[in-house]
């Protein structure tokens, strides 16, 4: 596998496209010896400190259908080198990803890192599993704490990932970075609040004595 991510997604029409465009023998030399088929620790870091993934399926129709799939970081589990699993949510129940993947298990996935502007695209086929039926897995997927109606597992067999680079990622941050990034902030405030009530008491104090 000269390039895992491109012998996929390089189609004939793809191909032609980079020559159209003079890229063809760039992407035909790059990645020599780079292997994309096994999550490495910096996947696996990256995957499971997500909240939340995009994932496409193909209907049968052959149209693409992206949908948003979010949990707690860490909802996307990393089973191994290469599989992934989540906890599949009740959700509108249109089933649109789920009767996609019956007709055809391939998914591409996209997790996004906002803050630190980083992308990680997969290709994968996706394996559904009835919760019930599989303890070990159940308790592997399991989110004790959070509020949600699981209503399958879902598998990821990895086919093959590719990182994009940061260009044009806007920085965005949820409320608990939010919160944290400005806790010393408010602490700081907190003590000037007091150090101010207290000034303005041994003030009143002063005047009260005649002293100005
Ligand atoms: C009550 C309810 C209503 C929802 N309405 C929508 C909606 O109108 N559009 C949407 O994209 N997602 C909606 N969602 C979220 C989807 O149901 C959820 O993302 C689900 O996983 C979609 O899967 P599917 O698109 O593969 O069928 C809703 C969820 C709930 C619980």
């Amino acid at each position: 596998m000269a390039y895992g991510f491109l012998d996929i997604a390089a189609t004939p029409s793809v191909k032609a496209a980079q020559a159209e465009n003079g890229s063809l023998e760039l992407w035909s030399k790059a990645g020599a010896n780079r292997t994309f088929d096994r999550f490495t620790e910096a996947e696996s870091a990256f995957i499971a400190s997500r909240d939340s993934f995009y994932m496409a399926t193909v209907s049968e129709t052959g149209w693409p259908y992206v949908q948003h799939r979010g949990g707690p970081a860490g909802f996307l589990k990393v089973l191994d080198e290469t599989t992934l699993g989540f906890a599949d949510f009740s959700g509108n129940r249109q089933y649109i990803s789920l009767g996609n993947l019956k007709a055809d298990d391939r998914v591409s996935l996209f997790l996004m890192d906002y803050p630190r502007r980083a992308r990680l695209k997969i290709f994968a086929r996706a394996e559904v599993r009835d919760l019930a039926s599989d303890g070990d897995l159940t308790e592997r997927l399991a989110l004790p704490a959070y509020n949600a109606k699981v209503e399958r597992a879902m598998l990821f067999h990895l086919e093959a990932f590719d990182w994009n680079c940061p260009q044009h990622i806007t920085p965005r941050f949820t409320e608990a970075e939010v919160s944290q990034a400005v806790a010393p902030v408010r602490m700081r405030l907190a003590q000037l609040e007091a150090e101010n009530e207290a000034l303005k008491a041994r003030l009143a104090a002063l005047k009260g004595n005649g002293e100005d």
